[in-house]
């Protein structure tokens, strides 16, 4: 999908040549005498419009208007014209003309959007239009092609504009990957996407495998993977806009492409959904994606272990014990609690860039599906100034996180007679516990886990990946630069 930033307010809408037009008004907004603004004003006496805040459900869609260019016309209210208005309304506007072959689509804001609008309308008819189509033998794709954004004050939000598109290609990458069932994405195909990443501007790949992170003693991550016949990939990307004395900031993604829980079997209702245990990894991916659009100044390292969860002679066994690279060693209680197991020896790895901050994402928990649902990802960070700025990035981004504890006490539940550590504790706070068992292999840089197992993806009919992180992600790299204590 093209988007494209224009200058025209709601009088040069009407000359707008395209399929459908979407109209944004504000609870602000004064019509003025042209043919758009006086179509408005009935709509608005007869009360078949609304633009008060929390009323701009229902979009007003209009044939062939005397006077107007396209023949589509679709009136929503934003209310006060937040990112959380605009979103709504664009997204029943879309809806509204879904059915019709769109191609060609002009959203227009009839008075001055704030930055976070433009934004949040450029991800909504991208969010409302998404397709998936890679394993479908009669691909139906998006039918909308070309979006122009068009508001009289164009210039001055070029660049949360040009933010936004590049979000939303990080976005649609995501998605792409995380949506693709297991035998199409392999550890091997993901390591491949990441090899296609390093192909465009300042960005490199190494990718290792069973051998080298055999030699790198990942014993914690080796011991996931062995159960399966599909070999592990450790992918290493990055991203190379500033000097290299610039510390870089880690992202580390949780790469299972499926998750079967391993000899610790998990029930087979909605056990497909588990290719998606991937999209922590996905989301690294979407950020290099968007990081190459936009060519920031600043370095990231992606980190992704991918593997496979599975059952087999080889299998790791409930008791097992392992040796990590950081030299603990972890009795393996619940063969389904692999995330954090080849998340751990990635973590340790991370020290060799020295960094600013390392943030992992994964589909960790259910737990943490269950506090938080698929509103907030849940976020784990013992530094203020690094979760502060993750929590700020996610408000901004419209992508939001929730600040969990990590009082040392939940750690309790953790220790063992036979190793270091377990990979388990009790059922209760379950993502808090998950995230102790991260921390212990963290204490060489400043840290936070993004737990994504409610966000990731939606169930039900509208079954599919989010692209979640990804925004708040790349909010944060893009604003904040600064070191933390
Ligand atoms: N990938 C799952 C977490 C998950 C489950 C995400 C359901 C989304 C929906 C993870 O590997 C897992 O299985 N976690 C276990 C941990 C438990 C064994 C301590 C869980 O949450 O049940
Ligand atoms: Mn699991
Ligand atoms: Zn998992």
């Amino acid at each position: 999908m093209n988007f494209e930033l224009k200058t025209f307010d709601i009088s040069g809408a009407a000359n707008e040549k395209c399929d459908a037009l979407i109209v944004l008004l504000s609870q602000s907004f004064k019509p003025g005498k042209d043919v758009l603004s006086v179509l408005v004003a009935h709509a608005l006496k007869a009360g078949d419009l609304e633009t008060r805040p929390g009323k701009s459900g229902r979009p007003l869609v209009l044939y062939r208007s005397e006077g107007v260019a396209c023949s589509r016309v679709v009136l929503a209210g934003v209310g006060d014209g937040s990112a959380k208005e605009v979103r709504q309304a664009v997204a029943a506007a879309v809806a509204a003309v879904k059915g019709s072959s769109v191609k060609k689509l002009t959203v227009c804001f009839a008075d001055l959007p704030r930055e976070d609008a433009v934004r949040a309308a450029v991800m909504a008819v991208a969010e409302a239009s998404y397709v998936f189509t890679t394993t479908k033998s009669k691909p139906e794709g998006r039918v909308i092609q070309r979006v122009v954004v068009g508001l009289s004050n164009s210039p001055k939000v070029k660049p949360a504009f040009d933010r936004a598109v590049a979000a939303v290609t990080g976005i649609e990458y995501a998605k792409e990957w995380a949506n693709r069932p297991a035998n199409h994405a392999t550890p091997t195909l993901l390591a491949g996407a990441a090899r296609s990443l390093a192909k465009l501007p300042n960005i490199k790949c190494q990718v290792l495998g069973p051998k080298e992170v055999a030699t790198l003693a990942m014993g914690s991550f080796l011991a996931v993977a062995q159960g399966s016949d599909e070999p592990l990939r450790f992918i290493v990307l990055r991203y190379d806009g500033a000097a290299k004395s610039e510390a870089p900031t880690v992202l580390v993604g949780k790469g299972i492409t499926f998750d079967s829980g391993g000899i610790s079997i998990k029930p087979a209702p909605e056990m497909d959904e588990m290719k998606f245990d991937m999209s922590g990894a996905a989301s690294v991916l979407g950020v290099f994606r968007a990081l190459a659009e936009l060519k920031p100044a600043i370095n990231v390292v992606g980190l992704i272990p991918s593997c496979e969860n599975l059952l087999s002679g080889r299998a790791v066994k409930p008791g097992d014990v392992v040796t990590s690279m950081s030299g603990q060693t972890i009795e393996i209680l619940n063969t389904d609690a692999e995330g954090r197991l080849v998340l751990c020896d990635a973590l340790t790895y991370a020290e060799r860039f020295k960094p600013r901050a390392v943030v992992d994402i994964a589909t960790l928990t259910g737990a943490c599906m269950i506090a938080l649902g698929g509103v907030r990802s849940g976020l784990f960070c013992a530094n203020d100034e690094l979760a502060r700025d993750l929590l700020a990035a996610g408000e901004s981004s419209s992508d939001l996180g929730w600040r969990m504890p990590l009082d040392d006490d939940y750690a309790e539940g953790l220790k063992t007679n036979f190793a270091d550590v377990a990979n388990v504790a009790g059922r209760a706070g379950g993502a808090i516990t998950a995230a102790k068992f991260l921390q212990r292999f963290t204490d060489k840089f400043p840290w936070a886990h993004l737990d994504i197992a409610g966000t990731a993806w939606k169930s039900g009919t509208a079954k599919g990946a989010t692209g979640r992180p990804v925004a708040l992600l790349l909010e944060y790299l893009l604003t904040s630069a600064n070191p933390y204590k």
